[in-house]
């Protein structure tokens, strides 16, 4: 899913503005879809970028779904998980990995991709990721591929359900971006 969601608390105003800034430079253009294309295309501007962080409300996320955020300038995959796509990911040795490093900007270091040390709780309930393959750039599709996380259907790159590569071009697990819990329903990127 590459649509920026609409829950995205903090910053409605931003991006609807941001939106707008974006059509109206590049003549007529749908939404949706075609607005990370577009953003790639013409690099994100000062404001976006001055966005170093936004706090999401993710209390409408459900078990088994996801919301899709832009953050500075980039879509951001939440992902709240089941307990079987929790036990998926954890039940996996590392040795089978392609990308044996966990990416994950909030710890120090060079650790290992296991599932703690990508989820952001302890419990695993909650994934942060950006959602740009790291092959070359295109937005993956949740609840796809076959190791049930995400697709990346522009050279098949397939992403288990803790978003470490698996099969594909793509040469290293979806990167963890700075995230932590603000309280209960509320996380903060940046
Ligand atoms: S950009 Fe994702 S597989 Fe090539």
């Amino acid at each position: 899913m590459s649509q920026v969601d609409d829950h995205a608390q903090d910053h409605d105003g931003d991006r609807r503005d941001f939106l707008y800034y974006a059509t109206a430079s590049a003549g007529a253009v749908g939404v949706g879809a075609a607005v990370w294309p577009l953003i790639n295309q013409m690099n994100p501007s000062a404001d976006v970028l001055a966005l170093a962080s936004i706090r999401v409300d993710v209390s409408g996320i459900s078990a088994g779904t996801q919301i899709t955020v832009l953050w500075q300038g980039k879509p951001v995959f939440i992902r709240r998980r089941t307990p079987e796509d929790v036990e998926a990911a954890r039940s996996v040795e590392i040795s089978d990995l392609q990308d044996p490093i966990a990416r994950n900007e909030n710890i120090d270091g060079e650790v290992d991709a296991t599932d703690e040390n990508r989820a952001l709780d302890e419990g695993g309930e909650w994934l942060v990721q950006m959602g740009v393959c790291t092959h070359l750039g295109c937005v993956p599709l949740g609840d796809a591929g076959d190791f049930g996380g995400w697709f990346c259907p522009c050279h098949g790159s397939h992403y288990d359900t803790s978003g470490r590569i698996r099969r594909g071009p793509a040469p290293q697990n979806l990167a963890i971006p700075p995230a932590s819990f603000v309280d209960d329903a509320t996380i903060q990127l940046g």
